[in-house]
C-alpha cells in the first residue's frame, strides 16, 4: 500500500521507537553497576521489562498504520537493486521490532517471572518455568538485539547517504514537518 507520506504519527512512532531501541539496549549495561545481592539489579530489569512492554504497544501500533496507511512510493532516482535492499531492511527491522518483545515475554515468562508494566498490571507465567528453554531464547532475545542495532545502524547510514550525496528527500519525509 502506498501514501503521499508517513503520517505525524508514523514519524512520531519511528523516532521514538528508535529511542526505547537504544535505551533498552543501553540499560542492560546498567546491571553490572551493582554488586550482586543489591535490590537494584531487579530494578533495572523490571524497568527493562516495563519500557520493553511500552515499546512492544507501540511496535503494535505502529504495524497497526504501516498496513492501513501504507508508506510513500521511493524516489524514481532509486534502481532496482536499491529498491529491493530498502524494501528488505525495513521488512527485517519490523521482524525483529516484533520478534524481540515476543521473545523478552517469553523469557520472563520462562524463568517463572511475572511480566509487570511498570507495577499497573502485572501477568504472571501461563506455563512452568523451564530454565533450559531459557537460556535458549536469552541467547536469541540476545541475538536479535545485537542484530537491530547492527541493521540499524546500517539503516541510518543508508539514510545519511540519501540526504547527502544523493540529495533526495527520503530522510527529509521521516522528519517533523517544516513550518
Ligand atoms: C528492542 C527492545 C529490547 C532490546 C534492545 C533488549 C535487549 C536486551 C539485551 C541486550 C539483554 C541482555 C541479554 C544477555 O545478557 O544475554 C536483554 C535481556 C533481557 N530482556 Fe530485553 N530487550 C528488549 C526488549 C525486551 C522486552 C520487551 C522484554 C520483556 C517484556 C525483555 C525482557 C528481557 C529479560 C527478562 C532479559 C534477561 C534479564 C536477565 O538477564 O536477568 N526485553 N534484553
Ligand atoms: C532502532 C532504530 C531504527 C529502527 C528500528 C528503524 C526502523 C525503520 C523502519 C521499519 C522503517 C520503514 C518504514 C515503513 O516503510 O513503514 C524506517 C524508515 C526510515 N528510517 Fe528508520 N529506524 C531506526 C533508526 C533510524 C535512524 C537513526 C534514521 C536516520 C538517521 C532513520 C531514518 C529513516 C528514514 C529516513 C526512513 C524512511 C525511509 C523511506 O521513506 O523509505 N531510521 N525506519
Amino acid at each position: 500500500m502506498s501514501a503521499n507520506a508517513y503520517s505525524s504519527t508514523q514519524k512520531a512512532l519511528h523516532w521514538l521507537l528508535f529511542v526505547l531501541v537504544l535505551g533498552l539496549y543501553g540499560l542492560t549495561y546498567a546491571e553490572g553497576l551493582f554488586q550482586r545481592g543489591d535490590p537494584n539489579r531487579a530494578l533495572v530489569w523490571w524497568l527493562h521489562i516495563s519500557f520493553g512492554l511500552l515499546l512492544a504497544a507501540l511496535v503494535v501500533w505502529r504495524v497497526a498504520l504501516r498496513l492501513t496507511k501504507g508508506a510513500p512510493e521511493l524516489p524514481d532516482s532509486m534502481t532496482g537493486i536499491e529498491r529491493t535492499l530498502a524494501k528488505f531492511g525495513h521488512f527485517a527491522l519490523y521482524a525483529l521490532l516484533i520478534a524481540i518483545p515476543v521473545l523478552g515475554i517469553l523469557l520472563t515468562w520462562f524463568r517463572g517471572d511475572a511480566l509487570s508494566f511498570f507495577g499497573l498490571i502485572t501477568i504472571p507465567a501461563p506455563f512452568a518455568p523451564d530454565r533450559d528453554t531459557a537460556g535458549t531464547i536469552q541467547e536469541l532475545h540476545n541475538l536479535c538485539a545485537t542484530g537491530i542495532l547492527i541493521l540499524a545502524g546500517v539503516h541510518a547510514l543508508a539514510a545519511l547517504w540519501h540526504h547527502f550525496i544523493r540529495k533526495d528527500n527520503v530522510l527529509e519525509r521521516m522528519l517533523p514537518e517544516r513550518r
